[in-house]
């Protein structure tokens, strides 16, 4: 289970700017929590801002409590610094008024952790037209990390983007660049192999853009978080009774992480020193791991980079393109 695995605490001050999407609840809640307990800046990337206001609330409170207990290396301020900013992955528009809010404040980026998810869910269109696991888990926060990378290539060493996938890659199909998107039946649409495309899409992601930062300031690496009791099943329980039943013991009781162990292999990736200047690598409870070798076939990764370039093309300007192909060093 990997319990015993840990992070570094290291001393960061508020200059240090970290985003965390999804981190109003489960692994990005205690992800973004501990980050900023180490005394950086952590925007709350997330679509509900009535949820982000309570989850920051909390933190504060969980803050205060850990200070009490004198827990090591935690900030010696009197508050976290956590911000919310809106960003629904579910579409183009409200992830490019991210984007350029992000960049009018003129900040520098030093670590951007794609964590927000949806696993399991029910067939359902996006308002750009794709399938909403497609666009979430991977399309729409590919489109993040290709108009920062220019940011974090200017915000000085050591700049990471960490990539929460899953396990569940290993259950992908035979990868064919026809069919990532589905085009049959909404009745019969396969969730858990859809969820997997998604979480190898996000795999295959990590190793494109490791090969075009070579060289560069920037890190990227992806992740397994193990399997973590979250409201990660809440689309399950919405389902037959089976699903419902499989859902309920996988994901509650002995065989699962907590959110915090859940997010330690997170931290660690964004955070520890060992990892410095490190790309390219899958990490399972805090340690190098291998992804299946679909993922790590080059000619898949190049199909899949040329297809994500061509879906985006509306919102990917040259010197953006070129940024990301790593021609504007
Ligand atoms: N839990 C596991 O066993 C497990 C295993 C392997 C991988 N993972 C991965 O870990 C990551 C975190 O999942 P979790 O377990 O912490 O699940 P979770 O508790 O359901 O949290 C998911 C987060 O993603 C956010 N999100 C969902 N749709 C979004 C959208 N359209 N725009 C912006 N944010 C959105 C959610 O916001 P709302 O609260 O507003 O919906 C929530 O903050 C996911 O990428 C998941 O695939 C989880």
């Amino acid at each position: 289970m990997g319990r015993g695995m840990s992070f570094p605490m290291i001393q960061f001050t508020k200059e240090k700017v970290v985003i965390v999407t999804g981190s109003n609840t489960g692994i990005g809640y205690e992800t973004a929590k501990w980050i900023a307990m180490m005394g950086a800046c952590v925007i709350m990337a997330c679509r509900s801002k009535e949820k982000a206001q309570q989850a920051i609330q909390r933190m504060q409170e969980e803050f205060k409590a850990e200070k009490a207990k004198k827990t090591p290396g935690i900030t010696d301020a009197d508050s976290l610094n956590l911000e919310f900013m809106s960003l629904d992955l579910m579409s183009l528009k409200s992830t490019m008024a991210f984007i350029e809010s992000f960049k009018q404040s003129m900040r520098p980026l030093h670590i951007l952790v794609c964590n927000a998810g949806l696993g399991l869910s029910p067939y359902e269109l996006s308002e750009d037209g794709f399938e909403r696991m497609f666009q979430v888990n991977y399309l729409s926060q590919f489109l993040l990390t290709a108009h920062l990378l220019p940011i974090m290539k200017t915000s000085g060493e050591d700049c990471r983007i960490v990539l929460v996938s899953s396990n569940a890659h290993k259950y992908a199909s035979r990868f064919d660049v026809n069919s990532i998107h589905y085009k049959g039946d909404p009745e019969k649409f396969s969730s858990y192999q859809y969820y997997s495309k998604s979480k190898e899409h996000q795999v295959m992601q990590m190793f494109s853009m490791n090969h075009r930062l070579q060289g560069s300031n920037v890190a990227i690496t992806s992740l397994h978080p193990g399997v973590v009791n979250t409201e990660f099943s809440r689309y399950i329980q919405e389902r037959n009774c089976c699903w419902n039943c499989i859902g309920k013991c996988v994901w509650s009781g002995a065989f699962t992480r907590t959110p915090f162990e859940g997010a330690k292999t997170t931290i660690d990736a964004a955070v520890n020193p060992k990892w410095k200047g490190k790309g390219g690598i899958y990490f399972e409870s805090c340690k190098e791991a291998t992804p299946t070798a679909q993922s790590r076939n080059e000619e898949y990764q190049t199909a899949l980079w040329r297809h994500t370039l061509e879906l985006l093309k509306n919102h990917l300007p040259t010197d953006i393109l070129q940024g990301l192909e790593g021609k504007n060093e």
